[in-house]
């Protein structure tokens, strides 16, 4: 099984709702929000007001990834808006530890996130806590972007430890996610692919979830 979760970043705006109607009737299995401050990335996109117009028309999961500095300071924000799943970078605040607990105490799916640069033993000592590992497969402020292949290895690394100690998390990846890479990410044992541009950039949705989902069996 292999989960696809379409970045709403390349939707178009202008029709938010269609835009998330259209992949939940095309397949997808959660709805990724890109929340993106200006300070930790150099871009500004969806805050906590976004989730909680976009929560009553979608059953899917919301994803919230945060590409915040002080994510703390937004968890409860977020939650209360009606986010599934709360993701925060690893480099973003000292006290990982903390905020992955802040995040459960509102009832949401804990995961932490890794930029290309950093090691999976960043996060060693949590991996026993989260719900989700998202590998960035690019650096992380703008969807578009070609996948950077050392992150497969980085993913087999999490799937030889998820195997090996019993942890619960499943391994999602993001960036540059198109249908050569998502085969690559799947036999590497990721379990969630993130795609924004490969989904929204073309009119059939459906047609391009089906293409990410069919590498299974490729
Ligand atoms: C990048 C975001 C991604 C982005 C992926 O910082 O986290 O979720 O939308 O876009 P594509 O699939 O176009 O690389
Ligand atoms: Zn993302």
């Amino acid at each position: 099984m292999l989960k696809i979760a379409p970045s709403i970043l390349s939707a178009d705006f202008a029709k938010l709702g269609e835009e998330i109607v259209a992949v939940e009737k095309g397949g997808a299995d959660y709805i990724h929000v890109d929340a993106m401050d200006g300070h930790f990335v150099p871009n500004l996109t969806l805050g906590p007001n976004i989730v909680s117009a976009i929560r009553p028309i979608t059953k899917l999961p919301l994803d919230c990834h945060l590409m915040l500095s002080n994510p703390e300071e937004y968890i409860g924000a977020f939650a209360e808006a009606g986010a599934d799943i709360i993701t925060i970078h690893a480099e973003a605040t000292p006290h990982i530890h903390r905020a992955i607990q802040l995040i459960k105490s509102h009832q949401v799916k804990a995961g932490v996130v890794l930029n290309p640069a950093t090691p999976v033993e960043a996060i060693s000592y949590v991996l026993e806590d989260v719900d989700m590992v998202l590998v960035m497969s690019v650096n992380p402020g703008f969807g578009g972007q070609s996948f950077i292949e050392s992150s497969l290895k980085k993913i087999a690394v999490l799937k030889e430890l998820k195997e090996t100690h019993g942890y619960t998390y499943e391994i999602e990846v993001d960036g540059g996610i198109v249908p050569e890479t998502a085969k690559k990410c799947y036999e590497a044992g990721a379990d969630v692919l993130v795609a924004g541009s490969y989904i929204y950039n073309h009119a059939d949705r459906k047609a391009q979830i089906d293409q990410l989902k069919a590498v299974i069996s490729k």
